[in-house]
């Protein structure tokens, strides 16, 4: 009897060396982390700190940096502007709802980029139409066009988003994505609002859009998917196999409830099944893992130590049998080298002996370019930690230089502490901290335990009130000389702000963090001290 002729299973090529992805027709990725991103939950990210991490998607090669939605907030408004005016190298995006006055806003703040974009959306779907907006289904249609044409006076790149598009009656959406390339949209994006398409249905959408709406072929279709149902980054890749060409992502996949598609899986997909999906992206992937590091410290957003490409364990190998087949040959276990997406394995890198420009030169090599003076703050706490600390790997250089960039607008520093534990006693912390014009204030407080003491007194020397709702410790690095990371969220008039803190010292750590979240609370009440009542 003759055997059936079989099918092999795919063979993954080898993992490739170059720093970007190989060729094919080009997946453009529209980078949202600065907008949907920020909208999960106690991510707020400052000015600065906005502006740090465009610099680093700038870097990393996106094409599109969406920098927020300018009508918002102040905030926003500024945020948008300030990244508009600073980054060439991509196009920014400020998102609008479908009104005169979020177009006009979304124009104002995207006017100052070298290659502005306003996004407009709209919701298209049954249950939007009837229970958000209550709008008819043409008065959607006029909508959208009055909005996009609008919006094509300010610039002439003008995305238009049908929210809710994958729970939209095809017919329906076809007819409002036409209105909206009648009016000048140039990118269509088709956004699976609440995470629920499958990725067959996904694709087909998009094939139907194509081929039922006239002048599809003149614009670029676009995903946005998110992860209700982990399938955001599997959407994402069907969508461009119906003839997406813009991908909409975030990284570390941080955004809405359950996040958006995550950047570096995309790439990093495509990049290693260029096999099934022959496309490029301008993803400098080396850059990955330090952005994703960036992002994770200023959102407050942990990564998962199993997150594929970025978490800790994502090149882990732990089982016996697993070490064993990497011994032989790498590939037996890991279709990606690890360094192609940033993971430096070179361990005990610098140490006390090292000078300035090793140090310098380790940072950038982790892509952080700094200022010099932002070098020089960062090389002196360097140099205090080699005292504490034999080894120190690359994690304890970027918290140091996260910790600078915490430091940056700190109105009160902490200058010592002193916290008594004890069983049978009361705790009690006595804390000295300087304010911005440089006096010294010590004062002490008892508390439940060390750290409730500690936080206790910070209140009292800096007269505001807030309630403590999250506390979080962990160790940066290895070793019982390990950097501890400590992150603290209060709340002070309905809002949630966060602080974060670094030393080989935990108490130390809290205490930077306690403080970074009062500077915050200042910051953004803007009262002084001396005005005497407290906040
Ligand atoms: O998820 C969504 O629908 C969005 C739109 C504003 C594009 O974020
Ligand atoms: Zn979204």
């Amino acid at each position: 009897m003759e055997t059936p002729a079989q099918s092999s299973p795919p063979q993954p090529t080898p993992p490739a060396t170059a720093g970007h992805s190989q060729g094919g027709e080009l997946i453009r990725i529209f980078d949202t982390t600065l907008r949907d991103g920020e909208q999960s939950p106690g991510a707020s990210m400052n000015l600065k700190e906005k502006l740090e991490i465009a610099r680093a998607l700038e870097q990393l090669g996106v094409d599109i940096i969406e920098a927020g939605f300018p009508i918002t907030s102040q905030g926003d408004f500024d945020a948008v502007t300030a990244i508009s005016s600073e980054i060439t190298g991509a196009t920014i995006a400020g998102l609008a709802r479908c009104t005169e006055k979020d177009v006009r806003r979304a124009g104002e703040a995207v006017k100052h980029a070298k290659k502005g974009r306003i996004h407009v959306f709209c919701a298209t779907s049954k249950i939007h139409r009837e229970f958000k907006l209550k709008k008819a289904k043409d008065e959607i249609i006029r909508m959208t066009t009055e909005n996009v044409r609008l919006a094509r006076e300010y610039v002439d790149d003008v995305e238009f988003s049908p929210e809710d598009a994958s729970r939209t009656e095809h017919d329906y959406l076809a007819e409002v994505v036409h209105a909206a390339i009648e009016a000048g949209a140039t990118t269509i994006n088709c956004p699976d609002t609440v995470g629920f398409i499958t990725p067959a249905e996904y694709r087909i959408m998009f094939e139907y859009l194509i081929a039922h709406v006239p002048g599809a072929k003149n614009v670029i279709f676009s995903t946005h998917c998110h992860n209700d149902l982990g399938l955001a980054v599997a959407n994402s890749l069907a969508g461009v196999q119906g003839g997406a060409r813009q991908v909409e992502c975030t990284v570390n996949g941080i955004g809405e409830r359950a996040g958006n598609a995550s950047l570096e899986e995309i790439v990093m997909a495509i990049r290693t099944r260029h096999d099934q999906y022959p496309y490029a992206t301008r993803i400098q992937t080396k850059k990955l893992v330090p952005t994703s590091r960036l992002v994770s410290s200023l959102s407050g957003l942990h990564v998962q130590r199993n997150k594929a490409i970025v978490g800790e364990n994502a090149f882990a190998h732990e089982s016996g049998i697993h070490q064993d087949g990497m011994l032989k040959n790498k590939s037996t276990y890991e279709i990606m080298l690890p360094t192609d997406v940033g993971w430096a394995r070179s361990e005990n890198v610098l140490g006390k002996h090292s000078g300035r420009h090793a140090f310098k030169t380790r940072l950038e090599e982790l892509g952080l370019r700094l200022n010099d003076d932002v070098l020089n703050k960062s090389f002196e706490q360097f140099k205090t930690l080699c005292d504490k600390k034999k080894e120190i790997y690359d994690e304890d250089l970027e918290a140091i230089v996260e910790d600078q960039f915490e430091n940056v607008e700190q109105l009160f520093k902490l200058k010592s502490l002193q916290v008594v534990a004890s069983t049978n006693g009361t705790p009690t912390a006595t804390v000295t901290l300087v304010d911005s014009g440089g006096a010294e204030i010590t004062d002490a407080a008892t508390g439940d335990g060390p750290i409730d003491a500690m936080f206790a007194v910070i209140q009292r020397i800096t007269q505001i009130s807030a309630t403590l709702v999250n506390y979080q410790v962990r160790s940066v690095t290895g070793g019982k000389e390990a950097q501890g990371e400590a992150v603290v969220e209060l709340m002070h008039s309905d809002r949630k702000v966060r602080g974060r803190g670094v030393s080989t010292d935990i108490l130390e750590a809290s205490a930077k963090a306690y403080l970074a979240a009062i500077n915050r609370i200042r910051t953004l009440t803007k009262k002084t001290v001396s005005q005497g009542t407290p906040i």
